[in-house]
């Protein structure tokens, strides 16, 4: 079939731009064809654009060329349709659209492009599986919740740009191909081809870069920047992602958190109508793990941990008086009624859920009609009633016991109290709980390593009152990192930076480099400190995982126009790819098999 040419169209406007009060105008709209219905004697069309969709009509008695023109017509066909505004036949109105009143008569109606029939079908929330969607992601983008997603996301941009512009920022591009430098997770590589054997790394953020623009004089940036980090992938995790990027000259933790709580509610409610209350709490890590058993807690809900190694430490049952002796803690949750929620199976699996989190066991008390437990049986009387005491167990609670060194336990626990409530289904998806956490630890220690490695970055500004300790305590250092949690997803991090180039010189030492090893990594970044150096600090969003929460979606690919899989693979074009052998030539690379 023959398609025609566009020129001389002139799109009026987008199909949802028309409504009752448009009668008799005449339109041109132009978009895919969302459905094709021939009931004879008439054709309806809906046509479809990223705003939305309008019915298009073709009415044999009234055009008969028209009408034979628009029988071929099949779903995802490109048209331009000119026609006017009438109202649907009485009965006909379809209050859910937002064109549902009216409909287009056509006059005239250009074929743009045809279409083969699509992988899968054009519609809201499809059921296709993953690997399809992402192979015709073009296709898949077309679908109205993905198109909603990319243009909130466009609008947050919007927001961001005109927020930090307000607020004194400078919109500041940094580099892509940069220095590989140590920043806690792997580095994606360019080769150079003017230098055989040296390579560029793509920045894993532009942390290095955003800081010399303090030096620079520049003040406050920020950059919508690319990231790119070779580490594994998660549902809130790709190896190129995007984060809000910022740092600020002059300021103190208040200062910054006051500025992105500002940012915050204006996003939530220009994009989503909600109004947050600020400012947000702020917890310190140590509360975070002790209540939460994990940095980035999620606060919808209690089960909270408590530490009932004081109480066990001398009990009958070996497992918990172990686990204190060697040093360890018991710690368990109380999920409040509970213990008709869930059966002596559903128990077990969360038994299980625990293990993959390397506890050894769950031990549970259920306080039903009677009291049944895994482990009471081991204990006096008077040693069970203590350990309920210390749980605030009830009649219809469910309490649940992990044993084990500290970090498995806060691990183990940590992740149990958010199982138990998805699976009690009490996670409202619009009960957003933002909170600082505050007072990380400085540095910890890496067992794989064999030293301490800088759990923020080695910029970081320890506490002043922890300052003397780096050399005697050094685990004990706290530092003035910050990071935004909403509802169980670290949002953004950051952290006031070290601008004192002795104070420097001790963090490295800490974290085991020799002097020539910092000179041979950031010895650009250290000698940029000699000549006169800003106090700052600055904050990363993911804006992905950002988006994920605003468009209410459980992973990042939703709000991600072209996001890769699993293996860290796209596959549309099927990158990563092998190349020519001239082009590894050039490169002075062999490959290995
Ligand atoms: P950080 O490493 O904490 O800090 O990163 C900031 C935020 O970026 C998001 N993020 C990711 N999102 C998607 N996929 C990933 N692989 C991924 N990795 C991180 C998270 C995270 O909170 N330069 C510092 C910030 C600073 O100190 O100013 C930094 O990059 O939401
Ligand atoms: P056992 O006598 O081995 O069957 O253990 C009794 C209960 O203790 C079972 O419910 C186990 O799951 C539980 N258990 C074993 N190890 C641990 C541990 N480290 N922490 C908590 N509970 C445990």
């Amino acid at each position: 079939m023959l398609t025609e040419s566009f020129k001389g169209t002139k799109r009026t406007g987008y199909c949802t731009d028309y409504n009752i009060k448009n009668l008799k105008e005449t339109v041109t709209v132009c978009g895919f064809v969302q459905k094709m219905r021939n009931l004879g004697g008439l054709i309806f069309i809906d046509l479809r654009d990223r705003s939305g969709i309008i019915q298009c009509v073709f009415d044999e008695a009234d055009n008969d060329a028209l009408f034979k023109k628009a029988e071929p017509i099949r779903s995802e066909y490109v048209l331009a349709v000119t026609g006017t505004i009438r109202a649907r036949a009485e009965g006909m109105a379809n209050k859910k659209m937002a064109t549902g009143e009216i409909e287009v008569l056509a006059t005239s109606l250009k074929i743009l492009s045809v279409a083969e029939t699509t992988p899968f079908e054009i519609v809201e929330n499809s059921k296709v599986n993953d690997d399809l969607r992402l192979r015709y992601r073009y296709l898949d983008l077309r679908r109205p919740d993905l198109q909603a997603n990319i243009i909130k996301r466009s609008h947050a941009a919007k927001i961001i740009h005109d927020y930090f512009n307000e607020n004194g920022f400078l919109e500041i591009e940094t580099p892509t191909l940069i220095k590989s430098t140590p920043e806690g997770a792997r580095d994606y590589l360019v080769p150079s081809r003017l230098q055989h054997g040296h390579f560029y790394a793509l920045p894993q953020s532009p942390q290095l870069y955003k800081q010399l623009l303090m030096l620079a004089g520049m003040d406050r940036y920020i950059q919508i920047a690319h990231c790119f980090r070779d580490e594994d992938l998660r549902a809130d995790r790709q190896p190129e992602f995007t984060q809000i990027d910022m740092e600020l000259s002059f300021v103190e933790i208040d200062d910054i958190i006051e500025i992105n709580e500002g940012f915050l509610k204006r996003l939530w409610k220009e994009l989503m109508g909600v109004d947050i209350v600020t400012p947000f709490p702020r917890i310190t890590y140590k509360d975070a793990m002790e209540r939460y058993g994990s940095d980035k807690p999620d606060t919808r809900f209690g089960f909270e941990l408590r530490n009932i190694s004081e109480t066990v430490r001398n009990c009958g049952f070996k497992v918990f008086k172990d686990a204190v002796e060697n040093g360890g803690s018991v710690r368990g949750i109380n999920v409040k009624q509970g213990a008709g929620k869930f059966s002596r199976k559903e128990i077990d699996s969360l038994g299980e859920f625990v293990k993959t989190y390397k506890a050894k066991g769950l031990a549970w008390v259920k306080m039903g009609d009677e009291t049944t437990s895994s482990f009471l049986k081991f204990m006096t009387e008077e040693e069970g009633k203590a350990l309920i005491n210390a749980l605030d167990g009830e009649k219809g609670d469910l309490l649940l016991i992990v044993a084990d060194k500290d970090s498995v336990t806060f691990d183990a626990l940590g992740a149990l109290r958010c199982e138990v409530a998805k699976r009690l289904n009490i996670l409202k998806k619009d009960d957003y709980r933002f909170l600082w956490v505050v007072e990380f630890p400085m540095l910890e220690y890496s067992e794989e390593e064999g030293r301490f490695t800088a759990k923020h970055h080695p910029f970081t500004a320890p506490m002043d009152e922890d300052v003397g300790l780096i050399e005697s305590d050094p685990a004990a250092v706290r530092a003035k990192a910050y990071d935004i949690v909403l509802n169980g997803t670290e949002l953004g991090g950051g952290s006031l930076r070290i601008y004192n180039s002795d104070l420097q010189a001790r963090m490295f030492k800490a974290i085991g480099f020799t002097e020539e090893e910092a000179r041979a990594k950031f010895g650009f970044f250290i000698d940029a400190f000699k000549y006169g150096t800003p106090p700052h600090g600055g904050l990363a969003y993911g804006f992905d995982r950002l988006m994920m929460y605003i468009c209410g979606e459980d992973t990042i690919r939703d709000v991600m126009a072209f996001p890769k899989v699993q293996n860290a693979s796209e596959p549309m074009s099927g990158c990563p790819d092998i190349v020519d052998e001239k082009q590894l030539e050039e490169l002075g690379i062999a490959i290995k098999d």
